[in-house]
């Protein structure tokens, strides 16, 4: 059968709007939802897309927007533990759970097809072995390393209940830690890069994540919207990385010299856990979170060999998305630039 009429959850995301981008270019009539409409302007303005406006804190009052799409992808989540203080376990299970089981319930009544979630690698377990971990390696959710990852495992055990009772076709994107352009929230990976122009990086320390482009993530799901049978669910994640060897492409791509210093993980810890209470006690944001540090230096490598033969993937060298990134955010959000900073 084929799809073309797509509706797209978080319009205005990393992932979001690199998918409602692509998916035009592949001739996809695309609905995009977000929460400003002047922020889906700013960015995807150059684009043939209907917006929708909404909050998934409110899902019934748009989901009769979703009438006349064959395709949802969802990819709206709430998604800033890492830098906002206090406990966030309220918004984490309202989007990422309650109201996304809501979703899914609402398309299946409006007549979508298919369902393709955005889950993470964050809910795959590390084997012991040293070997890669794949799709059979899930998380229960209170292995998770953090609060997201917790959200995120619950919620796909929830989806998956719900999709076998309404026979609801669902296929699950588990992406890596993405990166790319288009990221004006900015998220973790772009809050990086930006440090890393902006020359706020001291030093780095012992890590190893697993990484990749959001432009091939949402490539990714367009091939399950295209092949995947619902109930399957892929990982996407090309290359493992650490801190230094981001760095370096950063360096390489920038011209922006890379910090040489090397910290020992005791004293990263400690620092980082004493930034968490300073910013909380002073309402502020932090950069790196201990329980985002977990992740980072957790050494997780995760395989994406199904997804590479199952959806017709390649990965782009990593140089590619780490050159984009820095060009869009000295464009987009650089300061003396007009912002898209919302
Ligand atoms: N980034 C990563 O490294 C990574 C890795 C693995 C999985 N994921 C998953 O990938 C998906 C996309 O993430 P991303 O990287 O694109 O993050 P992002 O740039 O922060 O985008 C999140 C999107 O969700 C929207 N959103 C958040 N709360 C909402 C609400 N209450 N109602 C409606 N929309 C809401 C945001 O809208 P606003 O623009 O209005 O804030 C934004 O469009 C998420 O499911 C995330 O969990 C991300």
């Amino acid at each position: 059968m084929e799809w073309m009429r797509a509706f797209v959850t978080g319009g205005t995301g990393l992932l979001g709007n690199n998918l409602v981008r692509a998916l035009t270019e592949k001739g996809w009539q695309v609905k995009a939802l977000a929460r400003s409409l002047s922020k889906a302007d700013r960015l995807l303005r150059s684009l043939d897309v209907e917006l929708v406006e909404g909050d998934m804190m409110d899902v019934d009052s748009w989901a009769n927007r979703l009438s006349g799409c064959d395709v949802l992808f969802h990819t709206a989540a709430y998604f800033r533990e890492t830098f906002r203080n206090g406990d966030h376990w309220t918004n984490l299970e309202k989007v990422n759970v309650i109201r996304t089981v809501r979703l899914f319930e609402l398309a299946k009544l409006h007549g979508i097809g298919k369902i393709i979630h955005t889950s993470t690698n964050a809910t795959i377990r590390k084997r012991e072995d040293g070997r890669i971990s794949d799709e059979s390696d899930l998380l229960n959710p209170h292995e998770t390393l953090n609060l997201y990852g917790k959200s995120k495992a619950i919620g796909d055990l929830a989806i998956e209940a719900l999709a076998r009772k309404h026979r609801i076709s669902v296929v699950t994107i588990m992406p890596a830690w993405m990166f790319g352009p288009g990221d004006a929230a900015p998220t973790g990976s772009g809050q990086l890069v930006l440090n890393f122009l902006n020359r706020k990086l001291p030093g780095y320390f012992p890590s190893g994540i697993d990484v990749v482009d959001a432009r091939d993530v949402a490539s990714a799901m367009i091939g399950a919207a295209e092949t995947a049978p619902g109930g399957e669910r892929y990982i996407v994640s090309a290359y493992h990385k650490s801190l230094e060897e981001l760095f370096r492409i950063m360096e390489q791509v920038s011209g922006v010299k890379s910090p040489t210093r090397k910290y020992p993980l005791p004293m990263v810890y400690m620092s980082t856990w004493l930034n968490e209470r300073i910013a909380s006690l002073r309402q502020k944001e932090t950069d790196l979170s201990v329980g985002e540090l977990r992740v980072m230096t957790e050494m997780k490598r995760t395989s994406s060999a199904k997804a590479l033969k199952e959806l017709q993937i390649s990965f782009r060298p990593f140089e590619d998305t780490i050159r984009d990134s820095v060009e869009w955010h000295r464009i987009h959000t650089m300061a003396g630039n007009e912002g898209l900073n919302v």
